[in-house]
């Protein structure tokens, strides 16, 4: 099992985590660089968040974007007709690619769904060109405060859904310096991490609840199994929560951080 990512489908994954992995694209590449021409990777590209931020580039001459889920390939695919966007199924631990064939490697939001993450790390070493960037990011565990919202009064309510899609604890390489300590110990060079911030901006309740509730992951099998009594009590310590006091509902933003690095291969 070399991932830990459950998925659900194009559209629930667009709408419960494609729109923040959108607006976290661009942020990511000011940070990590776009080469001045060749050819990139974005490894583990889900629906494509990062591949279209990086077909705004138009000095590049390729792009391999490459995921596990063969739905999500499909959904970058449709989304899409750059001929310079190459969509595949696979696995990040065991890329097919030849040898210093990139002139860049990203992975955005992907490692810590990778149950051997050294082994994509090294892989995307192996696939580049000596001196060429290797960027990823994640999101910081303790950085993400609509979604500790809802996984920490999921858990208050309804304590058997911890394992169930709801965290009970921080995921690997979800705090300071841990992306960056694999990236230096797969010997990466000139190995920098940086906090990289977004707004998650949700409309109102619905739209923070209904994405996370029918998303990704395990979490909408056992939330669709529960009797309607305490799906009901628990989408009202959500909508509590959410409101925070407030009598009416309506817009909030969430300022959400992600510890991005960039090397040199
Ligand atoms: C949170 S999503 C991020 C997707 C995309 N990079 C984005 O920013 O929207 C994590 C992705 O990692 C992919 N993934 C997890 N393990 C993988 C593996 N071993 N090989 C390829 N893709 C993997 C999942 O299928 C999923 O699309």
């Amino acid at each position: 099992m070399p991932s830990t990512f459950i998925a659900k489908g194009a559209e629930a994954y667009e709408a419960s985590m494609g729109r923040w992995s959108r607006k976290l694209a661009d942020p990511f590449l000011a940070f990590a660089g776009v080469p001045a021409h060749g050819r990139v990777l974005d490894a583990g590209c889900g629906t494509g968040s990062l591949t279209l931020a990086l077909a705004t580039h138009p000095e590049l001459t390729a792009i391999e974007a490459l995921d596990f889920e063969e739905n999500f390939v499909a959904a970058l695919r449709a989304r899409t007709d750059d001929p310079r966007i190459s969509a595949r199924q696979g696995d990040v631990c065991a890329l097919p690619y030849d040898d210093k064939s990139f002139d860049a490697a990203y992975s955005l939001l992907v490692l810590h769904f990778v149950s051997d993450a050294d082994k994509a790390i090294t892989e995307m070493r192996r696939v580049l060109k000596p001196g060429a960037t290797a960027a990823a990011a994640v999101w910081s565990y303790d950085g993400m405060p609509s979604w500790r919202l809802f996984w920490d009064t999921i858990r208050a309510i309804e304590p058997e859904a911890e394992g169930s899609g709801i965290p009970s604890g921080p995921r690997p390489m979800t705090a300071e310096g841990e992306l960056r300590a694999l990236f230096a110990s797969a010997g990466f060079a000139d190995v920098t991490e940086k906090r990289l911030t977004i707004m998650m901006d949700y409309a109102g309740f619905d739209d923070f609840y209904l994405p996370k509730v029918y998303g990704q992951g395990r979490f909408s099998a056992f939330f669709e199994a529960l009797p309607e009594a305490r799906r009901e009590r628990l989408r009202e310590a959500l909508r509590a929560a959410y409101l925070d006091g407030r009598s009416e509902d309506g817009q909030r933003g969430f300022e959400s951080v992600a510890f991005a690095v960039r090397c040199v291969a």
